[in-house]
């Protein structure tokens, strides 16, 4: 009996924690993006460790991420490579997930603002 409860535990403890991290994960993505909130982690987290000061691509740190992006045209409303090329896979093997195309998405289509 003693067992039967503590595997009940055991069950309840992993659907809640299943739970939690989806909603973390996946938390729906609402208007206002904002630039140093939500896109500058995306690239901390997913591009800096390539796109950094002497790295193999131009700087996504904090810092730079944003005067490059113009700088190079990679985000306008009408042609944004940025957006076309996070959305095609790259980079290839640790592409973004739907939750962070959606940010940058929503991003671009308020403006491309350093909010
Ligand atoms: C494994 C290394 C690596 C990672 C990680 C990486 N990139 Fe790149 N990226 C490159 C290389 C190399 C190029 C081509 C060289 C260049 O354009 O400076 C490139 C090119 C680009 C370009 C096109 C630039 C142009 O002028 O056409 C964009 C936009 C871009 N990366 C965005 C990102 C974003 C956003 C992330 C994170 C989600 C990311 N990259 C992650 C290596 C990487």
């Amino acid at each position: 009996m003693k067992h039967k409860i503590s595997m009940f535990g055991w069950l309840l403890a992993l659907t809640l924690g299943g739970c939690s991290y989806n909603d973390i994960e996946y938390e729906e993505v609402k208007e206002g993006v904002s630039f140093k909130k939500d896109i500058v982690p995306i690239f901390e987290t997913n591009c800096v460790s390539c796109h950094k000061e002497n790295g193999m691509a131009f700087s996504l740190t904090s810092d730079m991420a944003y005067d490059k992006l113009k700088s190079k045209d990679l985000v306008t409303k009408e042609n944004s490579i940025l957006l076309e090329k996070v959305k095609a896979g790259h980079p290839r093997g640790n592409a973004l997930n739907e939750n962070q195309l959606k940010k940058i998405e929503l991003w671009i289509k308020e403006g491309a603002l350093e909010n």
